[in-house]
């Protein structure tokens, strides 16, 4: 799957004030990888231009059925009946905003414009978006008409809080574009139904540590969790349920997840030992510190106390004197490989380089004894904290002893890496015997 082939969400943008935002909505989207061809109505195009939408969806905008005069009509367009054709290519349908004359009209299941037509001729999950005045929120007409879509299996995305364009405070703001942008993800993971991580237990480690120095200073890295995060989120969309075992100053973890927070290196060797026992896989997306202040001064040190002692081969020069942390990837590998049958079944971890990670990720997969590396190349501006990342996965090809695969990765966001690695990990673990011998 390509980066921008993840899937076409259908927009449809109804006129109210919300509309001006429905161009940062379909960037978001297309930033996430999908497709999307937005459908306006009349009102819609009172508050934003057809223009604007289409160059950011880099498709033309569907807005009438017939010829009204303009020279047009979208649903002839290439001879075919687009409304119904776009059926077979629409993964997601989200409304938004939809306003509460948009509800009423999919609620009643009227076929007077673009949009209600392809409404009832879709098949796809069904997202609305309601935006609209306290009061026309509260109505019992409009609640009565999201109640009967609901009840026909539409997802009501709760409206946000706050000040509304006409001056009321309350309820009926459209919610922030990553609220949509994550509704229609997670519609478009249900609706494909891609549950083959359901019964399994991921455990996750992710996100820097830190190595106190004394009470305010400690050692880190550029780490935010971001990628760890990926995982989790992806794994639990997937139906697996998911710990995540989480360094300080990371990203916020993703709901429906487990969170176990740590500090140090070990305390995350502690927590991440403590589960892997019961976890089906195990991926290590953390940047564990290697080293640690030998000791942790209780209280501030004084720039004098760092001086090397006079005459020694340090003096004059600051020294933190420090030592090795434990490797808790090569300590599960190790013991996964002394005990068979103990602990993940799939036991993956990363390689972050700052030259060509392939070499690097290859030797630590034979010295952690893991089944994946992925190798990233990390930097400033690369990779740490970002959204976007390029990897290569280096699996281990068998017990026969032959050379590993690796697999480039194209550039892509973290949450379509997290989708490959988890791809490697449900494979795995589908092909592993069960304990009573059978391939699962
Ligand atoms: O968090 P982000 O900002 O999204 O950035 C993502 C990332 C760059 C942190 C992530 O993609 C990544 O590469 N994580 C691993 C970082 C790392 O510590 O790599 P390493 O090559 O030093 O370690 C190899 C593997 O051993 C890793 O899986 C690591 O978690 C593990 N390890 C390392 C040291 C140690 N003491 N214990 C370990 O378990």
């Amino acid at each position: 799957m390509t980066p921008s082939d993840r899937g076409k969400v259908v927009l449809g943008v109804t006129g109210c004030i919300g509309a001006y935002k429905a161009p940062d909505l379909v960037r978001e989207l297309r930033r996430r990888g999908f497709r999307v061809q937005v459908i306006l109505t009349r009102a819609a195009r009172e508050f934003v231009s057809p223009l604007a939408l289409a160059t950011v969806s880099g498709e033309p905008v569907l807005e009438r059925l017939f010829d009204d005069g303009s020279g047009r009509g979208d649903d002839d367009a290439a001879g075919g009946v687009r409304h119904i054709s776009l059926t077979d290519e629409t993964d997601v349908f989200l409304v938004a905003p939809a306003t509460a004359h948009a509800i009423a009209r999919l609620a009643l299941g009227l076929a007077d414009d673009f949009l209600t037509t392809f409404h009832l001729a879709q098949r796809a999950p069904l997202l609305i978006a309601p935006a609209m005045n306290t009061n026309m929120l509260r109505h019992p007409a409009t609640r009565a008409n999201l109640e009967t879509l609901a009840a026909r299996g539409a997802e009501v995305i709760a409206p946000g809080v706050g000040e509304l364009a006409c001056g009321w405070l309350g309820p009926g703001r459209l919610p922030d574009i990553g609220v949509l942008a994550d509704a229609a993800e997670a519609a478009l993971r249900r609706g494909r139904a891609q549950s083959d991580l359901e019964g399994r237990r991921v455990l996750v480690a992710a996100g820097p540590t830190r190595e106190p120095i004394d009470p305010v200073r400690y050692l880190s890295n550029h780490s935010s969790g971001r990628m760890g995060a990926a995982l989790a989120a992806v794994a639990r969309d997937r139906g697996a349920a998911v710990t995540l075992v989480l360094g300080p100053g990371s990203v916020p973890p993703p709901g429906g997840v487990r969170v176990i927070p740590v500090g140090t290196a070990r305390e995350m060797r502690d927590a991440v030992v403590r589960r892997a026992p019961g976890a089906d896989a195990l991926v290590m997306a953390a940047a564990v510190a290697d080293f640690r202040p030998e000791r942790a001064a209780g209280e501030k040190l004084k720039t004098g106390s760092f001086r090397g002692a006079p005459g020694g081969a340090a003096a004059g020069a600051s020294v933190l004197r420090l030592v090795g942390n434990p490797d808790i990837l090569a300590e599960l590998g190790g013991r996964r490989a002394a005990e068979p049958g103990w602990g993940p079944v799939v036991l993956a971890g990363f390689a972050a380089e700052t030259t060509d990670p392939a070499p690097e990720a290859i030797r630590k997969l034979e010295r952690k004894r893991c089944d994946l590396i992925v190798g990233n190349r990390v930097g400033p501006g690369r990779v740490f904290g970002e959204d976007r990342t390029e990897a290569v996965l280096v699996e281990r090809a068998g017990a026969d002893g032959s050379a590993p695969t690796v697999t480039p990765r194209p550039p892509e966001t973290k949450r379509d890496l997290a989708d490959a690695i988890l791809d490697v990990v449900a494979r795995r673990l589908a092909a592993a015997p069960d304990p009573g011998g059978n391939a699962s």
